[in-house]
């Protein structure tokens, strides 16, 4: 029996198969490359030494996705395949609502005719929005204000409409909160396309000169110092958190944080960053962005007590981490 995972080559989802492949599951990676390179699957398999079976394909592609089902066979799927740059979302809403609610559609589809029962979703912390911290999964969900963290709160909504019309389907909504960090071999890791938007990539560009200073998105926020908070999760132990999650898994929907459940802010973040890499990092303060939050960490009671899973690697291994991986990705 093997995993079919979408969106395979990106960044969760190389270190995923990394994980998947190592505990003894048989992978199958479908990702049109979008925003990875297959370099990436070669990667994956000179860290585990496995084969995986590689598709470009186009999984909003009905016919394409129901040809891998056809041809093996799976016991579940792990749904990372999306368009994920926020700020991208609002030029371009279209596109990111057709490619991930129509992935998501087609995926749940071919599960549904070819009798496959477990799904897990990608789903973020930016559904629960500008809600109280810490985030429980229980919290009423807060409108995103952007076309991105709508489109995965929708996704959500069909997913559990799906699993409401088949019973015996079984549904993993994992909501990650701030991946960050890379594999220990420094081989995979996250690779933005242009100029990082989020802090920990722009952070080891910086370090490396090819950015001039990192700029503080604003520092008069009610949190412990002013910066924003944030639960920066080492991207290893997010991806031992969906082999516990599929593990698990049950009929119904289940629905998971996947955090730390500790909360960061920026200037500890960089402080962290110059303690783990023995250097300084050269920041300035300035106006806070837009649409960004004070706090987002996560109450993760509920995913230790029902999977027994916890995020076990601290800042310091997350910013060495991040650090290898820049060091090597030239
Ligand atoms: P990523 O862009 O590195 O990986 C996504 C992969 O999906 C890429 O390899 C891309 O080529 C592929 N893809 C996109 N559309 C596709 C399509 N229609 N058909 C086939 N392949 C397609 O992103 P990531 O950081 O690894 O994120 C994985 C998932 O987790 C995404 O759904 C993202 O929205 C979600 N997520 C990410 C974060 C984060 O901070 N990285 C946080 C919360 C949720
Ligand atoms: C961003 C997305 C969010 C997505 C998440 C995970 C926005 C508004 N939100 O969240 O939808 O789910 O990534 O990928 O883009 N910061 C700086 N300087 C920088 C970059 C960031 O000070 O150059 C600060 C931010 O203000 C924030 C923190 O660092 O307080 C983390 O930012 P970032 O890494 O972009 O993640 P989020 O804003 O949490």
């Amino acid at each position: 029996m093997s995993i079919l995972v979408t969106g395979g080559a990106g960044y969760i989802g190389t270190h995923t198969c990394v994980s998947l492949l190592n505990a003894g599951y048989s992978v199958i990676i479908a990702d049109n490359l979008a925003n990875s390179k297959i370099e990436s699957i070669n990667k994956i398999k000179e860290i585990t030494n496995k084969e995986v079976s590689f598709y470009q394909v186009d999984v909003t592609n009905s016919v394409d996705v129901e040809k891998i089902f056809f041809s093996h066979n799976i016991e579940g799927v792990i749904h990372f395949a999306g368009l994920k740059a926020v700020g991208e979302s609002v030029e371009k809403p279209l596109q990111y609502y057709y490619n991930n609610l129509v992935s998501t559609i087609v995926i749940a589809e071919a599960c549904i005719k070819f009798g496959v029962e477990k799904l897990i979703f990608s789903s973020s912390a930016t559904v629960y929005g500008d809600n109280v911290v810490p985030f429980t999964e229980e919290m009423e969900l807060k409108p995103t204000t952007n076309p991105y963290g709508t489109s995965k709160a929708m996704c959500e909504k069909i997913l559990i409409d799906v699993v409401n019309a088949n019973p015996n389907f079984s549904v993993s909504l994992l909501r990650y909160f701030n991946p960050v960090g890379a594999h220990e071999s420094g081989l995979i890791g996250e690779a933005p396309n242009g100029i990082p938007n989020n802090l920990m990539p722009y952070l080891t560009q910086v370090a490396k000169g090819k950015l001039e200073k990192l700029r503080v998105f604003g520092n008069d926020y009610s949190t412990i110092d002013g910066t924003g908070v944030r639960d920066y999760i080492h991207v290893m132990d997010l991806a031992e958190g969906h082999l516990a999650a599929f593990k698990h898994i049950k009929k119904g929907v289940q629905i998971y944080n996947l955090g730390t459940g500790n909360g960061v802010s920026v200037l500890q973040l960089i402080k962290a960053f110059e303690e783990a890499n023995n250097m300084i990092i050269p920041y300035s303060i300035v106006e806070r962005r837009a649409g960004d939050i004070a706090e987002c960490y996560a109450d993760v009671s509920k995913v230790e007590k029902e999977l027994g899973w916890t995020a076990k690697r601290d800042v310091l291994e997350m910013c060495r981490d991040a650090w290898k991986f820049e060091l090597n990705n030239i």
